[in-house]
């Protein structure tokens, strides 16, 4: 099978979350399946700068109001095509928001020329080049589904994956007819969503396939509760519909062989881990010694529910813990957590910004790394702690629920547990959390045992990218409507 990969942020080259790893990661691994994945994103200044002698191999005279160029270039195991259209992506700042820290105004004709384009290429543009599948992720690619149904005709098929529904690529209805769509599109089947231009809600509506990033969160998006106002037009589709658990890179996330990591280690010899918790403690100016060393690493946001923890830093330090907060984000919570940090001295380290290396080293010297999200369609982070026998502690969400096992007496019995799983989302039910995990620390041969388990799960992408496999080959099977 042929897909062609459509995303807005792809690792290594631009990240600013979870999105990149996967779009960076699950082309890698569908390879090994006889599955070959083509990657549709923006050339952003720094992509241009790292690959700007890439190939031409395509151009779109007047795309969203200027010209633009299709580029192919083999990079990180990555065939890539990069959409080059300076009028759009040749700017300071990041993929989203410019220097300003605002949304880049213009983002409806940035994200729609990146949908669109994705279906000139679904449908032909490049010459010699056909892919079976489109796949579309997040709202800024959802039009590619949308432009592809408005062309009717023989097309690839296509598939949406949800990687956050709170992102729905919202705009006002004066940008409609700039879209290029038949009038049709205005309306309930279309992208009209409550009066306004709906990216995310289009791309649901039009695509073959839906897909989410956990089977957890696949229920979640169904209900009122999770659903952020899209629940009933999923549950129409709800056949339509699965979720497959994300997985990781495990040669870029492999503690045996990280060269980031102070000391490298196994789940046998997980006493050279300590080097990297002094290496850690060192880094943060925290006071030195075997109590608990706790640790985010996170967008500080609402969803993540940090301003749950950040009122509980004194209770931490209280318990005997140590906390390092690695993230950026909301400026009140980055207040808290520092002023967390000045009342705290040696006990609690902050660093603000984003720092990819850092996480590595977070994740190798810590002992628990903290998630108490309100929802988390995936997560990452706890995978990547698991790996490093970093023992994740979070709340019963989307796919925290699916990839972390309690350490409940049961799952202890049974030497099947890898984390604390708390719920609900509060701060009592999180202290409480907190609190079974420093009685478990305290109780070392368990405390490597739940290491052991932890670094033993299989967070590969193994399974999901047949999943993934096998999703494209029935679709591809399907005659075009
Ligand atoms: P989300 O995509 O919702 O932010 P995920 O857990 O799926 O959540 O992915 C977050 C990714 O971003 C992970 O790779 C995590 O390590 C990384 N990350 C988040 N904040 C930072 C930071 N401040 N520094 C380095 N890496 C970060
Ligand atoms: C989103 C979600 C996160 C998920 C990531 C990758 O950013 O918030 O839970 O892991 O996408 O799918």
């Amino acid at each position: 099978t042929s897909v062609l990969s459509v995303a807005s942020e792809v690792f290594p080259l631009v990240k600013t979350g979870g999105l990149a790893d996967v779009t960076g990661a699950l082309p890698l691994a569908l390879e090994p399946l006889g599955v070959s994945v083509r990657t549709l994103m923006p050339a952003y200044p720094s992509v241009m700068a790292e690959l700007g002698d890439a190939e031409p191999v395509a151009a779109l005279p007047d795309l969203f109001g200027g010209p633009a160029r299709i580029l192919s270039v083999h990079h990180a195991g990555l065939d890539l095509l990069l959409l080059d259209a300076p009028h759009l992506f040749d700017r300071p700042g990041g993929p989203y928001v410019g220097p300003n820290g605002y949304d880049h105004p213009d983002n409806w004709a940035r994200f729609a020329a990146l949908g669109k384009a994705a279906a000139e290429i679904g449908l032909g543009l490049i010459a010699g080049y056909r892919p079976d599948i489109v796949h579309a992720h997040d709202w800024q690619a959802a039009l590619a589904p949308v432009y592809l149904d408005a062309a009717g005709g023989e097309r690839p098929r296509s598939i949406i994956t949800i990687h956050n529904l709170a992102f729905q690529g919202a705009f006002p209805q004066t940008i409609f007819p700039e879209l290029g769509l038949p009038e049709t599109f205005w309306g309930i089947d279309g992208v009209e969503y409550y009066g306004s231009v709906g990216f995310l809600k289009g791309g649901l509506r039009a695509a073959d396939r839906i897909t989410t990033v956990s089977p957890n969160y696949a229920g979640e998006i169904l209900q009122p509760a999770g659903g952020m106002g899209l629940d009933g037009l999923l549950r129409g589709r709800a056949n339509r519909l699965v979720g497959i658990v994300n997985g990781i890179d495990t040669s870029v996330w492999d503690p045996a062989t990280d060269p980031h990591i102070a000391a490298s280690f196994t789940r046998d010899d997980l006493f050279r881990r300590s080097l990297n918790k002094r290496a850690l403690e060192a880094e943060f100016s925290l006071e030195e010694d075997e109590s608990p060393l706790l640790a985010v690493v996170s967008r500080l946001t609402w969803q993540k529910g940090l301003d749950i923890l950040a009122d509980c830093v004194d209770d931490v330090v209280a318990a005997g813990c140590r906390l390092v907060v690695v993230g950026s984000g909301d400026r009140l919570l980055e207040g808290a957590f520092l002023s967390g940090a000045a009342r705290h001295s040696g006990r609690v380290g902050v660093r603000i910004g984003y720092d990819e290396l850092l996480s590595h080293r977070v994740q190798a010297g810590a002992d628990a790394l903290l998630v108490p999200s309100r929802f988390e369609p995936c997560g990452l982070t706890q995978l990547y702690a698991l790996r490093y026998g970093c023992l994740p502690v979070v709340s019963r969400v989307g796919g925290l629920a699916d990839t972390v096992i309690d350490a409940n007496f049961a799952a202890l019995a049974a030497s099947a547990a890898t984390g604390i799983v708390f719920a609900p989302v509060t701060r009592e039910a999180l202290l409480d959390g907190l609190t079974r995990l420093t009685r478990l620390y305290a109780d070392a041969p368990t405390w490597r045992d739940i290491q052991r388990s932890a670094m033993s799960s299989d967070v590969s992408w193994t399974a999901s990218a047949r999943r993934y496999a096998d999703l494209y080959s029935s679709l591809s099977e399907e005659s075009t409507r």
